[in-house]
């Protein structure tokens, strides 16, 4: 049976509709996940949930131990992750509310987090052209299609350290670089699945206009969990019809990512 991991944000820290199998409690050598990996029967594939911020959301984006998550992932056989990431929205033109099948990255975390498995004596540079598997994002449009939710197909996600919001200048910055929405949460994740040829793609949920975009003086948590809150029925629909259009085996390169990457 195929094993999809879904890495849950702010505001999602399970699936309801599924069968539950069990819970799993994984070792790794980069210390303890978010948490404990909740297994699920859905349809013809099986799911290992992980909410990033711990079941108490009580893991700020610069403490989640990324490492031990998608290596988690891996030694549950998984082979495919999908991440969903509250956001703000630099582009004017993403509402809050809206949901961005992102196809580009630009990390400003800036070296502060753990973010490879290669930091001993092997030297390896994986290829990040194009950060999100293509099947896995074909998979979540169609999704997002079939069920008649409106979900934006491309856009650059910027990913910086926090845990504080961005100020003006920084987002006008971003959006001058061609970024579209930010967020705290999609790296090292995305990286570190490649590295293990596993692949990856996100969901952006746009919550709020980012610092300094709508005219608002201020940002505030609440609107961001206001927001996620709004859209979780949306969320959890799209997953649960995502399940069912991901191919058995893999026709992408996320799999063979670590070809021509060594020294
Ligand atoms: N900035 C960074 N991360 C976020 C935001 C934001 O405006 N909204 C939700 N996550």
């Amino acid at each position: 049976m195929p094993k999809i991991g879904v890495i849950g944000g702010s505001g999602l820290y399970d699936i309801p509709g599924l069968a539950r199998l069990g819970e799993e409690a994984v070792k790794t050598p980069y210390g303890e996940p978010s948490g404990r990996y909740l297994i699920a029967g859905a349809g013809t594939v099986e799911v290992a949930f992980l909410p990033r911020h711990g079941a108490r959301h009580d893991i700020a984006p610069h403490k989640v131990n990324y490492r031990a998550n998608i290596w988690g992932m891996k030694s549950l056989g998984v082979e495919r992750i999908l991440g969903i990431n509250a956001a703000g929205g630099i582009d004017p033109g993403l509402a809050p509310g809206s949901l961005v099948i992102t196809d580009q990255i630009m990390d400003f975390t800036l070296g502060a987090r753990e973010s490879t498995f290669y930091d001993g004596k092997e030297v390896i540079h994986v290829d990040f052209t194009d950060p999100y598997c293509p099947e896995l994002r074909g998979a979540l449009l169609e999704a997002a299609r079939q069920r008649g939710i409106a979900a934006v197909s491309g856009g650059t996600y910027v990913c910086t350290n926090g845990p504080r919001l961005e100020t003006r200048a920084e987002i006008a910055f971003f959006g001058r670089a061609g970024g579209h929405v930010v967020g705290m949460t999609g790296m090292p994740e995305a990286a570190l699945a490649r590295e293990l040829e596993l692949c990856y793609s996100s969901m952006a949920v746009v919550t709020n206009a980012a610092a300094g975009v709508s005219g608002a003086s201020r940002l505030s948590a609440r609107e961001v969990m206001e927001m996620m809150a709004l859209r979780m029925e949306s969320i959890k629909k799209l997953l649960q019809a995502v399940f069912a259009l991901i191919p058995a085996q893999r026709q992408c390169c996320c799999k063979d990512a670590l070809k021509d990457s060594r020294l």
